[in-house]
């Protein structure tokens, strides 16, 4: 398993641009197969949650080629509606095959989905979305299989904004005769990309950014040719980087909008922030203020996947913060590592009390989740002396050329090959 070896204390410089966000190119990927046209998506980054997908694709009998960044997706022989367990527990994305096979052939069948093990993570809103739309669903020793004769419009109300049951609704219910309204859904921004790309393709679907998504079901759909939107959770990391490390670093490709709350609470830290059309630029004194709180919820709250990274700040910053992660069970597995690293913080349920030690210090650590590791990977660049991160393979599900991004704003990273 590959490592970083990382010298800490260095102060970055620099400017960067944001690949394509994870979190919409993975359901895209899973959209392009509700038209047998073929479907380009340009900017795809190179991390391995995408492999994944691109697999899962191959497996349904898709062909998918991959050159200069842009995936080419030819689903116009697939056939085969399951998706096999390993790939299903590899990638929790997985799920949304459910919605577009549903769409395109009326027939789905996959193993429960995996993924970071960040909290219970159920599916019951999704296949609950699902039943509306007139889909019989089986459950038999893990295997969910999926059918229906066609899928008929209805109104959904989501309990809880999930990302994921939002989109799986999407893509199964332009498929579906007539129209399907859904109520409290989730407003990310990749759910307006995800949106697009079908309109893109076809489709009449509006309200997404809103709570309240109208898909009008049941137009054919063609091949589209798309850019996605860039990865704010990434941009932000970039970001929390810089302010733990002190320095100046613009991020390229994503505006404040998306990342509201996390500048302000930068800019609690000591930080000054500048935004300008879909730049953001960071200047850091390297010394740094605790947040009082940070409380994660869904958009445009605080981003739970940013939720590790502010924790790892914190524990190097001066004073004391409570941080309550309203989304995931357990994502708080990455705080012994940070221990080992010098900082003070105690798990108490849903909340982390913070006290910063200032600075840490160097340590052997290990990732245990992608954006756990990538907390690791941004305490060790602002930590004293070296520290080495270990199973790299859980931050490669996320983050394209992340030691060369870091590099060429001067820290002191190196990846070694096992
Ligand atoms: C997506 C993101 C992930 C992010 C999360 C929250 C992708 C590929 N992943 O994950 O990076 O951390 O949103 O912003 O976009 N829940 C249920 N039943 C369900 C579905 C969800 O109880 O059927 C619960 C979950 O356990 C969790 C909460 O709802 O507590 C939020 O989950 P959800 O918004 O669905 O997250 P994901 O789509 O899995």
């Amino acid at each position: 398993m590959d490592k970083f070896i990382i010298c800490g204390g260095k102060r970055l410089e620099g400017s960067i641009c944001a690949q394509s966000a994870k979190n919409s190119v993975l359901p895209l990927l899973a959209a392009s197969v509700l038209t047998g046209d073929p479907v380009v998506i340009r900017e795809v980054p190179d991390i391995s949650d995408v492999a994944c997908m691109a697999e899962i694709l191959k497996e349904i009998g898709a062909e998918v080629t991959m050159a200069d960044g842009n995936v080419r997706i030819d689903s116009a022989n697939a056939s085969n509606h399951s998706i096999p367990p390993t790939l299903t527990r590899e990638l929790r994305s997985s799920v949304f095959m459910l919605g577009s096979l549903l769409a395109r052939f009326h027939r789905a069948a996959c193993a429960y989905p995996g993924g970071c093990d960040i909290g219970l993570r159920p599916i019951d809103l999704h296949l609950n979305a699902l039943k509306r739309l007139g889909v019989r669903i089986r459950e038999r020793e893990g295997y969910i299989t999926c059918e229906c004769e066609k899928l008929k419009g209805a109104e959904i109300a989501l309990d809880f904004p999930s990302v994921g049951a939002t989109e799986n609704i999407l893509l199964a219910a332009v498929g579906a005769e007539g129209t399907t309204v859904v109520g409290g859904a989730a407003k990310e921004p990749e759910i307006v990309d995800l949106q697009n790309f079908l309109n893109a393709m076809g489709a009449d679907v509006s309200g997404a950014g809103t709570d309240v998504i109208r898909i009008g079901g049941g137009r054919p759909l063609h091949g589209a040719s798309y850019t996605p939107v860039k990865d704010r959770i990434e941009a932000g990391s970039y970001l929390i980087a810089c302010a733990i490390c002190g320095g100046e670093v613009e991020v390229r490709g994503v505006g404040g909008d998306t990342l509201g709350l996390l500048l302000h609470k930068l800019r609690e830290n000591g930080c000054k922030i500048h935004t300008k059309n879909d730049k953001i630029r960071i200047t850091s004194g390297g010394r740094l203020k605790c947040n009082r709180k940070i409380e994660t919820m869904p958009f445009p709250g605080f981003p739970t996947d940013l939720q590790a990274q502010m924790t790892a700040l914190n524990a190097g910053a001066e004073g004391v913060a409570v941080i309550a992660e309203n989304l995931f069970e357990t994502r708080y597995k990455y705080v012994p590592e940070l221990i080992k690293m010098g900082a003070d913080i105690e798990v108490r349920g849903r909340n982390a009390v913070v006290r910063g030690v200032g600075r840490l210090h160097g340590a052997v650590v290990s990732c245990g989740d992608l954006r756990g590791g990538a907390a690791l990977v941004l305490a060790a660049l602002g930590a004293e002396g070296t520290s080495e991160v270990h199973e790299l393979s859980y931050v490669d599900r996320g983050y394209a050329d992340l030691e060369q991004k870091l590099g060429s704003l001067g820290a002191d990273i190196r990846r070694v090959r096992a």
